[in-house]
């Protein structure tokens, strides 16, 4: 008789946002003529900006023809890609990263949890409380996190890092040391970020400790302020303990185009183990290559019209989000983020638990938002609300919000 891996058991309830599209759908069968606002996932709306969209065109009629057609792309991704990668995202940063330690894939959900499988199952994770769920539910699935708590929420073997407003949702260094410290910045769900001199002490805390980082720029494109690394690398010694996350989802809109990579530098080590090596027997086991068409669209991010016009697209959702931030401030909320992310977290008014303002919200408001609570402990009494929606579905939303 087979076994399953009884890890998965552990798992409590389902995904966050199958619970709310759940909820949402319950609702909405209940009140079918009720006008609902997605202000939930944070899934973009603009369409695919027309560079890329040329790119990818000019890629399918490419394949039809003989000299043009591709079949399976290289593994850890074609070089034109991997090249401008390099160029764009790191060069033009200083940051010293070479086209062999890019390896493209199909995003960064998949990436951020498929990474812990370089580690031994007995490593201890640190994460940011609260944090994107893919992190911890991928080392639940692995057997990582030892048991849970549903009274506090919380996995045995996890180490936290509360990021709270009494902190400005700056972890601090962990006194019992995590082996795998996950960090992101800007954050999701937070939407707020810290200063690269901040980021620097986590580079060197991962380097003294013999910690690895694994850090997640999802949204870099987002930062808008000076002092703030677009990437880990900028960070003197990043490149002996940190592996870098990145996605096309958030800068160019393709949450359902799929395209990310990530960043292995080859100093980073485990005694005269290379991860770098590590993750591209990965790669060429598990995985058969990002689309063609799909990696040429990847390159137009970075031509020049390209960059032009996904300026405009993050510059609308920015405007977005100033808008809520604005509004809810005005609305008398005691608001965080919105300035180098996409997100606005909220503190819920009163003693109102998170679940209890986004049932409040979708049946008063017809607003759906995220509870703060389902991305950790610590998100209690909080609540995301995203900037990826239409400028108008924005302002009507605020203007309920308003009316409270
Ligand atoms: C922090 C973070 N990392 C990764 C992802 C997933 O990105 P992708 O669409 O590239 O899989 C998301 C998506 O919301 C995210 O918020």
């Amino acid at each position: 008789m087979f076994q399953i891996n009884d890890n998965y058991e552990k798992l409590p309830g389902s995904y966050l946002f199958s619970t709310i599209g759940k909820k949402v759908a319950s609702y909405k069968e209940a009140y079918p003529e009720k006008d609902i606002i997605r202000l939930g996932i944070g899934d973009v709306t603009l369409p695919i900006a027309p560079a890329i969209v040329e790119a990818m065109l000019k890629a399918v009629v490419e394949m039809g023809t003989e000299e043009g057609f591709h079949g399976y792309a290289p593994d850890l991704g074609y070089e034109f890609l991997r090249s401008a990668i390099v160029k764009n995202d790191f060069e033009a940063r200083g940051c010293n990263i070479e086209v062999d330690e890019i390896f493209v894939s199909d995003g960064a959900k998949s990436d951020s949890a498929n990474i812990q499988e370089l580690f031994s199952t007995n490593c201890r994770i640190g994460v940011c409380d609260p944090v994107y769920p893919v992190y911890v539910d991928s080392n639940v699935m692995a057997g990582r996190t030892g048991t849970y708590n549903s009274d506090t929420g919380t996995w045995s073997k996890v180490i936290y890092m509360p990021c709270v407003m009494e902190n400005d949702f700056i972890p601090q260094l962990p006194k019992e040391v995590p082996d795998m410290i996950y960090l992101c910045f800007p954050n999701n769900p937070t939407g707020t970020t810290i200063p690269k001199a901040e980021l620097q002490k986590w580079v060197n805390y991962a380097n003294e400790k013999g910690s690895v980082i694994i850090y997640d720029a999802a949204y870099e494109a987002y930062i808008t302020e000076e002092d703030v690394a677009h990437s880990i690398y900028e960070c003197e010694g990043a490149r002996n303990c940190a592996i870098e996350l990145r996605s096309f989802s958030k800068n160019a809109g393709f949450t359902g185009v799929r395209l990310g990579y990530t960043v292995v530098p080859k100093d980073l080590k485990c005694g005269d183990v290379s991860l770098n090596r590590m993750w591209a027997r990965r790669h060429g086991t598990k995985f058969n290559g990002a689309p063609y068409i799909i990696q040429r669209a990847g390159e137009a991010v970075y031509s020049q019209v390209g960059k032009i016009q996904l300026k405009e697209q993050v510059a609308y959702y920015m405007n977005n989000a100033g808008l809520i931030k604005k509004g809810l401030q005005e609305a008398g909320y005691t608001v965080f983020g919105g300035v180098n992310a996409p997100y606005i977290w909220l503190k819920t008014p009163g003693k109102m638990t998170s679940w209890e303002f986004f049932d409040y919200l979708l049946e008063e408001k017809g607003i759906v938002g995220t509870p703060g609570a389902g991305f950790g402990p610590s998100g209690e009494g909080y609540f995301r609300l995203t900037a990826f929606g239409s400028l108008e579905n924005t302002v009507a939303a605020i203007n309920r919000i308003k009316q409270m």
